[in-house]
């Protein structure tokens, strides 16, 4: 009986073909709703034009900066580009710190500890005095009117500094390195992470014309026919268009397949109501997602003997890493019971199973809608270009997509059974979204040339 009343709760989170086909055409309509001049201002999925109007051609040359801010690790790096025939990418780069108080202090302390981590940066590469162009990676929801501009929807994920919604951060960054009054630099680029990952697999491999995120949040960009994207002057070529999918399902149309799970998770986040599809598939919630399956399955007396400790009542313990490690096939229960010992949960043999099937379940739904949203992408870009089969290939990155046993093969088997008529390759990006802004970086320092 304890165990039907467990694969009860559990099936809520299993999905049918049918229901998957679902959720590609609803993501169908919404990126049409996006990219619509008389539906963009209230669309969910906002479908934001980049100003990135091609991938790379091994002409792009000279030194950069790039930041890389909104995943795991925030990053400053030196990226060297030399074109020619035997083209180099050269990089150095340092990871900082950004603590909880300054990402959800003051944009003023944001932006300061920002310039502080570039000013030592500099310091180290021994580069104070050089004026480099810099490509800012911004893994947020911008509105761009141009390449070096960039305005702040909302946060998403775990930011929420005051009064930079609304505001240019590109001129927030600038604003940042005037006040310190030690170095000058040129902001030529606010890059979203999608972006800087197509650009950065694009550079090695020209059949990738997408670019995939699994990792703290959920996010995907392509190369879109400039007249679709009607909120952008010109109908002649193409334009990167980062989608914002996190939002998908804000206007409550995944709402039937939603659990009271997702509610809770969603209620007690930073941002509620928001980024409801990015809640139920990225590495910032999925523990959470499972926390609260915990909690509910303990109340009910099936679990750790039926007592809510203070360790599981603690927002954000299962951080991907821990999920990763209790879905290994190669762990022994001995072992699931180990971690999340060391998580502070005292388990028995049978804890542990259920813990870890609980885990499987919801990273399994995860993958699969990440897959139907990446589906329904492949299918856009196929009819955009009138053919019965596309090859692509889609640039991935994010802790999610590298850390887990199984998410990757259970995303890309269900885009391959919901797009059958598109053969999608998947290469994961090695370096990071630095080197794509640097690479943008590159051409929006020769266009400025030819425009002077
Ligand atoms: C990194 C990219 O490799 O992956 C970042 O350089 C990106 O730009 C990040 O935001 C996404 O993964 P995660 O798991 O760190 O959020
Ligand atoms: C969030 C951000 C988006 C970013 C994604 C992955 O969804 O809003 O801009 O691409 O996380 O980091």
């Amino acid at each position: 009986e304890q165990s039907r009343q467990i694969a009860q709760t559990l099936a809520e989170f299993q999905l049918s073909k049918e229901q998957l086909l679902e959720v590609k055409d609803r993501m169908k309509t919404e990126i049409l709703k996006g990219l619509g001049k008389a539906t963009h201002d209230t669309a969910t999925v906002k479908m934001l034009p980049t100003f990135v109007r091609s991938t790379p051609d091994g002409t792009e040359n000279g030194d950069f900066l790039a930041l890389d801010l909104g995943g795991t690790n925030f990053r400053v790096l030196l990226v060297k580009i030399r074109s020619g025939k035997r083209r180099t990418v050269e990089m150095h780069n340092k990871i900082y710190a950004i603590p909880l108080e300054v990402m959800q202090g003051t944009g003023e302390e944001l932006f300061d500890h920002i310039v502080h981590c570039i000013s030592d940066f500099l310091d180290y590469m021994g580069m104070k005095n050089a004026r480099l162009p810099l490509g800012f990676t911004f893994s947020f929801p911008c509105k761009q009117t141009s390449l070096d501009a960039g305005i702040l929807l909302t946060w998403t994920k775990g930011f929420k500094a005051t009064d930079c919604e609304g505001e240019d951060v590109a001129g927030l960054l600038r604003e940042g390195i005037k006040r310190r009054e030690e170095f000058d630099l040129d902001v030529v680029a606010v890059v979203n992470d999608t972006v800087g990952t197509m650009m950065t697999c694009a550079y090695e491999e020209p059949t990738c014309e997408i670019g995939l995120i699994a990792g703290t949040g959920s996010n995907a960009c392509y190369m879109e026919e400039m007249r679709n994207i009607e909120m952008v002057e010109g109908d002649e070529g193409r334009m990167c268009v980062n989608m914002e999918w996190g939002a998908f399902g804000d206007n409550g149309c995944l709402d039937d397949i939603r659990t009271q799970y997702d509610v809770a998770v969603d209620e007690l986040s930073l941002n509620a109501g928001k980024q409801r599809y990015e809640k139920m598939c990225s590495g910032m919630y999925l523990g959470e997602i499972v926390r609260n399956i915990l909690i509910d399955l303990t109340k009910r007396g099936f679990l750790f003997r039926g007592q809510i400790s203070e360790t599981l009542k603690t927002r954000g313990i299962f951080e991907t890493k821990f999920l990763s490690q209790i879905e290994s096939d190669r762990l022994a229960l001995l072992q699931v019971r180990s971690i999340l010992q060391h998580l502070g949960l005292d388990s028995t043999c049978d804890d542990s199973i259920i813990v870890k099937e609980v885990c499987g379940t919801v990273s399994h739904r995860a993958a699969q809608l990440c897959g139907a949203g990446m589906a329904a992408v492949v299918d856009k870009i196929r009819e955009n270009r009138g053919l019965d089969h596309l090859d692509i290939t889609v640039g991935v990155d994010g802790t999610l997509y590298k850390l887990h046993p199984h998410f990757s093969k259970i995303m890309h088997q269900t885009v391959k059974e919901l797009a059958p008529k598109c053969n999608v390759s998947f290469l994961l990006s090695e370096d990071g979204s630095g080197k794509g802004a640097a690479l943008i970086t590159a051409v929006g320092c020769r266009m400025r040339q030819q425009e002077q």
